[in-house]
């Protein structure tokens, strides 16, 4: 059966008869004339029911969301709706037919509601209706389109992988599901296909690309959900340079048809090590400046001791500068600034105002007039800007001002909102050091290729091995992040050594994935984006929530179904399985 649109109709139509279907979103009655709002997926048309109508007493009394069918007629409206894309007309009311009677709703179907994020989770459905939520979705869904438009064109075949996996190590924690015919056994399900879609290649499918539901059992946050979408991708016989090409492509398309935006290609780059050095971070929001500067070579010869200390443990003294706003900064402000770089590790913040062409702040008393006048002019510094310093271990000194930059940056208005700001970061080190654990563990994944000049380093300079892995980085966010793939066995043998597995336990865990090695790998890389969070870049939220239908709240649960939930005693008993309480 076929649907108009109410937005289909405009001043053209007048005098046509049509059939419309859709929700009752607003009911006005002015001088005995019903006006309703009646609103579908694509908008909103104005109906009018006449007093003299049979059906008026009904039309009354339809509560707000009732879905309905009219036939009518389309007149020109006399007091016309700029902000409606039907504004200019009416339709006056012939047949009408009430498909279902809304009851009251828990809450109020418009664009500025005041309902709790719970409530709106409870009944999703409802909030769907809302435009803001319905018109992200539908983004997705055109993002969605023009993504497998562009594998298809480019000839990679959509493959979908298994949900009921063996667990391997990811990083983050596995869902398991308990196997009723294995008795005692357990799946994991996919934190990704990574290991899939390298088998595809050694299959032979020389160009793999998947819409892939992940599951990461991990701490949530605003850009983080327990399932996720990713866009899945791998290439047989490429380097790095080839995956990017590609990625870029994609992206290219992508917001030329989502935003009408041409992306400058090739996109930059950044090497991790700089990142981390200038920004703080290895996902950076170049939408604005305010770059880290080290203060190191100034204060080599300093009498401070703390700073002394830092330097003599090989640290860093590194600052940032808020440009003229010296001026809003109250010590209270200084100090609330200080307990968020405290909650990334750092000792402390130290600061320097410039006002009236002198320096004061907490460091005044102790740096002297020369270091100053070398930071006046390194740092650019004039009037009315504020100096923030953080020193200490190389690491927590960068990414402390890196989420202070970030945060200033948010804060100061300083981020350019019309023009995203989209890069690569490249050259990963193969291990990042795991206060936790007390060793080293890999970066990325354990498959992931290392440099070629850094193969012999593997087992004896881990702090110095790097990787072939790049992450895009659009706005401040990691979007995909990917490799070229270690595909040769001793290579693979060596990493698995360097991460700590005996042969033994490589076997037991990736012994299948080991032996497909063996008989004939082609060289491969791939990458994956995250969709979610790529809609939330395209659709303009900060909240992954609002990209997805039917979402996980902070604690992984849905409000809507109730899970996760109890299952019955005989369900556990066909699994073998009995609860023994929570450990801590
Ligand atoms: P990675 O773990 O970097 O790589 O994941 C790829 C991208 O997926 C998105 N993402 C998430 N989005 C929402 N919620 C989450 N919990 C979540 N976790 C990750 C991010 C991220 O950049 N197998 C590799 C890819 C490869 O090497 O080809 C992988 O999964 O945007």
């Amino acid at each position: 059966m076929k649907k108009n649109d109410n937005t289909m109709f405009d001043k053209k139509d007048v005098g046509k008869k049509v059939e419309l279907k859709g929700w009752v979103a607003k009911k006005r009655n002015l001088g005995g004339l019903l006006f309703i709002d009646l609103r579908d997926r694509s908008g909103i048309i104005q109906l009018v029911v006449k007093p003299e109508h049979k059906d008026y007493e009904t039309a009354s009394n339809l509560k707000s969301e009732s879905v309905i069918r009219a036939t009518g007629t389309i007149v020109e409206r006399e007091s016309k709706n700029p902000k409606l894309k039907t504004g200019e007309i009416e339709v006056i009311v012939e047949e009408l037919e009430v498909y279902s009677m809304a009851n009251d709703l828990p809450f109020e179907i418009t664009e500025d509601t005041t309902a709790l994020e719970d409530t709106r989770l409870k009944y999703r459905y409802l909030d769907l209706r809302r435009n803001s939520l319905k018109e992200k979705i539908m983004q997705r869904s055109r993002l969605m389109h023009i993504i497998r438009n562009f594998f298809y064109e480019e000839g990679f075949v959509e493959v979908e992988t298994p949900v009921l996996c063996k667990s391997t190590p990811e990083g983050a924690r596995d869902y398991l599901v308990p196997s009723r015919v294995n008795h005692g056994k357990f799946y994991a399900l996919p934190q990704s296909p990574q290991i899939f879609k390298q088998l595809l290649m050694v299959g032979g499918m020389e160009k793999y690309f998947q819409i892939a539901k992940c599951f990461r059992d991990e701490d949530l946050r605003a850009d983080r959900q327990p399932e996720f979408t990713q866009v899945d991708l791998e290439m047989s016989f490429v380097e790095e340079e080839d995956v990017m090409d590609t990625t870029e492509r994609l992206l290219a398309k992508v917001w030329k048809e989502m935003k009408g935006v041409d992306l400058k290609l090739p996109l930059p780059k950044i090497k991790y090590d700089d990142a981390i050095r200038l920004y703080g971070s290895d996902k950076p929001d170049l939408r604005f400046g305010m770059e880290i500067l080290s203060l190191n070579s100034i204060f080599q010869k300093t009498e401070f001791t703390v700073f002394q200390n830092v330097l003599k443990e090989k640290g860093e003294i590194s600052a940032i500068v808020a440009r003229n706003c010296a001026d809003h900064y109250s010590r209270k402000e200084i100090d609330k600034l200080t307990e968020y770089v405290k909650t990334y590790r750092a000792s402390g913040l130290a600061w320097l105002k410039y006002t009236e062409h002198d320096f004061s702040g907490s460091i005044r008393k102790v740096v002297t007039d020369e270091e100053l006048e070398q930071i006046k002019k390194e740092c650019a510094i004039e009037e009315n800007d504020i100096l923030f310093i953080v020193a200490d271990k190389y690491e927590v000194a960068k990414t402390s001002l890196g989420a202070l930059r970030t945060k200033l940056g948010k804060e100061l208005g300083l981020i350019d909102k019309e023009n995203d700001k989209l890069l690569w970061v490249v050259d990963f080190p193969s291990f990042e050091w795991s206060e936790e654990e007390n060793r080293f563990v890999a970066c990325h994944h354990p498959f992931t290729a290392p440099k070629e000049e850094d193969i012999d380093k593997l087992l004896t300079d881990k702090a110095h091995c790097y990787s072939k892995a790049y992450d895009i980085v659009i706005n401040g966010y990691e979007a995909g992040g990917g490799s070229i793939r270690i595909h040769r066995a001793d290579v693979q043998a060596k990493m698995f050594e360097s991460l700590g597995f005996t042969p033994e336990q490589a076997k037991e865990k990736f012994g299948f994935f080991l032996e497909a090695f063996q008989y004939g790998t082609p060289p491969h890389g791939g990458l994956a984006l995250g969709l979610d969070r790529l809609t939330m870049l395209l659709t303009g939220t900060d909240n992954i929530r609002d990209v997805i239908a039917f979402p996980k709240t902070a604690s992984a649960s849905c409000l809507m179904s109730e899970c996760p939930n109890q299952v019955e005693e005989k369900q556990l008993k066909e699994l073998g399985i009995q609860l023994r309480g929570k450990e801590e």
